[in-house]
């Protein structure tokens, strides 16, 4: 402890000197983790030590759902989506037809925490109803929105032919069920990201699964973090053809805009998960017809984001393809965010299982920099 300081002082030395401070948190070690190494300078993405290309061509993403959880690795593991509690199902009835997809998907984890007993530790059963629960509320409130009644889950499919099952009343063919597994498998996991972050302190408070899930889901709805790839979709039908890709990135580069898709605060390299999803979206048996207008566009993109930022590397980024893929599926734009968060309740819970093992309350300090101590003007 130091004396305090006297009352003349600049502001800043009233709360703590010259510790380093790093806006954004960037360059930050924020903690421990062995679920997932992002390698930015190299574009490389390992789960528990598997690159993400091998999971993706060997895995579903029950397995590497599981493998986040417990660090096993079960090819075969099965996990069929759970369930909407029927006071859930009431509270999304409620919501308006306007409602945003991520507002129905926060407010029904929340009120999913609200039926269940989560006691702290949360567990890998925690986990595993969390995400097993989440895919059958977004596909109950999609349905719900356009005047359908939900449909409920058929426990002999995995997660995600399930979610598609309960989202259109048929069940998936199984390459539209490939992609879309292969987008939640890439999904899954990053790291020290917003959201996860945000669930992290909230488990370190010892509150509930539940509420940590909720708080990312508030977290990834910003455009800078999950709501990229349904902007990707608006940009290239404003880009519209290829002949005009030049110009529309340099106009928009000029305006200040971001190019959704690019850019990233940890890679500086191309991110290994977009290469996965290209390679994904070009598989496709139902691929957008929109889908050689953004590898066109992405080539002119990065040729001028490296035109305007010699220093920092600004690459594609996951969302890019996975504009594509999403939409490939059959998925409208505005499920795009949610859907993103759906494959994410794996990450968030296997890090609010790693922050509980280990727990420590998350409290940062904050450089003051308001006025000094004064008296209230009389
Ligand atoms: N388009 C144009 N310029 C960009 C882009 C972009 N996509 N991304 C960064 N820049 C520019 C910034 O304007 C800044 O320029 P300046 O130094 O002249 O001001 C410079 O590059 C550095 O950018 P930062 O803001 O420091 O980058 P940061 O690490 O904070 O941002 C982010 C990362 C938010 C992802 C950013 O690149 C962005 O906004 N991208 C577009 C949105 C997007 O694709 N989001 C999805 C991210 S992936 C995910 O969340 C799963």
């Amino acid at each position: 402890m130091t004396d305090s300081p006297p009352a003349d002082r600049p502001s800043a030395d009233v709360s703590q000197g010259a510790r380093p401070y790093s806006p954004g948190l960037e360059g930050v070690i924020a903690g421990e983790t062995s679920l997932s190494f992002v390698d930015g300078e190299r574009g490389r993405l390992i789960y528990r030590g598997y690159r993400i290309g091998d999971l993706v061509e060997h895995g579903t993403y029950p397995a590497v759902a599981n493998l986040l959880w417990t660090g096993d690795w079960d090819a075969g593991h099965h996990l069929p989506t759970a369930p909407v509690p029927a006071e859930v199902l009431t509270v999304l009835r409620a919501l308006p037809s306007t409602t945003k997809p991520m507002d129905a998907l926060r407010t029904a984890v929340s009120a999913w925490g609200a039926t269940q007993d989560l006691p702290w530790p949360p567990t890998v059963e925690q986990a595993r109803a969390l995400t097993a629960f989440v895919p059958s509320a977004l596909a109950a409130f999609a349905r719900l929105r356009a005047g359908q009644e939900p449909v409920e889950p058929d426990p002999s499919l995995d997660l995600v032919p399930g979610f598609l099952y309960q989202l259109t009343g048929s069940r998936p063919d199984e390459g539209t069920a490939r992609a879309l597994d292969a987008y939640f498998i890439v999904g899954s996991e990053h790291g020290f990201n917003a959201s996860t972050f945000t669930a992290r302190v909230i488990i370190s408070t010892r509150s509930d699964i539940a509420s940590a899930v909720a708080g990312a889901i508030g977290t990834m709805k910003g455009p800078l973090h999950g709501g990229a790839p349904s902007e990707v979709v608006d940009q290239l039908a404003e880009v519209g053809s290829a002949d005009h890709a030049e110009q529309w990135v340099r106009d928009a580069l000029a305006k200040g805009e971001r190019l959704m898709g690019f850019g990233h605060r940890v890679y500086r390299a191309y991110d290994p998960r977009a290469k996965a999803l290209r390679t994904v979206a070009e598989g496709m048996a139902h691929k957008p017809d929109w889908l050689q207008l953004a590898i066109e566009v992405e080539d002119v993109a990065l040729r001028v984001l490296a035109e305007k930022h010699p220093d920092r590397p600004l690459k594609t980024n996951v969302e890019f393809y996975a504009a594509p893929v999403l939409m490939g599926v059959g998925l409208t734009p505005d499920l795009f965010p949610a859907t993103f968060s759906l494959a994410r309740t794996a990450g968030w819970t296997a890090h609010a299982l790693e922050q509980a093992a280990n727990n420590r309350l998350i409290r940062p300090d904050v450089n003051y920099v308001g006025p000094e101590e004064r008296d209230l003007p009389s």
